[in-house]
């Protein structure tokens, strides 16, 4: 496993195996890594000749400092698990080599960033728009890895492909969760044991909830979750909404066409988490 720091480095190397007809797979993360990004580096894997793995702690995506400070950081041991999934490239770069010069561009997402974490997290998708687009700048992969726990993020960076046109397909994996249910985070290692044991019942009631699809409605069930969630002492629900998975817009009639999913973010103390369930009738 090659680590490199210097993107001019890393566009290089890559071009010289994509002439040689090789794929590459990219994965992105802000390391602190965990079961969930090690399925999206086997998956990478199996699908290419050549996996990259970024590890950059984006600045410019977090609209709390605090959040950006306290973001878990394991450089070591995140190092040690993709040398175990026998990863190739892992891209280590400093804030100088993703941004040289400060990032100005905005980006328009055609409304799929007025809602749930968008309405939450001002400025966090354009943040996560200038990295992305930087990094596939910087690898120019046949393939990203991205995992459907951050389904709004998905969408958006969908879109900024479609739009910049970027010759890159998105690879979408399903969420990893821990036995209990608890989908796997970078935030989890920061909860203590009392608040790790009731971020369980975030799963839990969105699997409830998902029953409930074909007897209650849209509002019903937003109550049920909403309530059952913040009567925990430990929990406090954001937003929790029921989707149209392609617009991103709220469903109030169940029965309306397309494929829903109730999406969930929970604080949790200072910890915020978030996780999402399709819904089906
Ligand atoms: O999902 C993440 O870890 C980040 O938002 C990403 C895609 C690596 C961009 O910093």
């Amino acid at each position: 496993m090659e680590i490199i720091q210097h993107a001019d480095f890393l566009t290089k190397k890559v071009r010289s195996y994509r002439d040689m007809g090789r794929a590459i797979g990219f994965v992105p993360t802000m390391g602190a890594l965990h079961r969930g990004h090690i399925s999206l580096m086997d998956i990478c894997k199996a699908q290419n000749d050549v996996s990259v793995v970024s590890i950059f702690v984006n600045p410019t995506q977090f609209n709390d400092p605090a959040d950006l400070n306290n973001y878990p950081r394991n450089l070591n041991q995140d190092l040690d698990l993709l040398r175990k999934a026998a990863c190739d490239l892992v891209f280590c770069p400093d804030e100088k080599e993703i941004y040289p010069v400060p990032d100005t561009r905005q980006f328009d997402f055609g409304g799929l960033d007025k809602v749930m974490e968008g309405l939450h997290r001002p400025g966090h998708f354009n943040g996560v728009a200038q990295v992305v687009t930087r990094l596939l700048d910087i690898v120019n992969p046949h393939r990203i890895y991205l995992g459907l726990k951050d389904f709004q993020q998905v969408a958006i960076i969908r879109k900024v492909v479609d739009d910049y046109h970027y010759p890159v397909e998105i690879v979408t994996c399903t969420t990893v969760r821990e036995n209990d249910g608890l989908a796997f985070s970078s935030r989890n290692v920061l909860l203590s044991p009392g608040q790790r044991l009731s971020a369980t019942i975030i799963s839990r009631t969105l699997f409830q909830a998902r029953e409930m699809i074909k007897t209650h409605t849209a509002d019903a069930i937003r109550e049920f979750v909403i309530n059952r969630i913040n009567s925990n002492p430990h929990l406090k629900v954001d937003y929790f909404d029921i989707v149209d998975d392609k617009t991103l817009q709220p469903v109030n009639d169940l029965s309306q066409e397309g494929r829903k999913i109730g999406c969930i973010a929970v604080r949790v103390g200072m910890i915020r988490l978030i996780d999402n369930v399709y819904f089906s009738l």
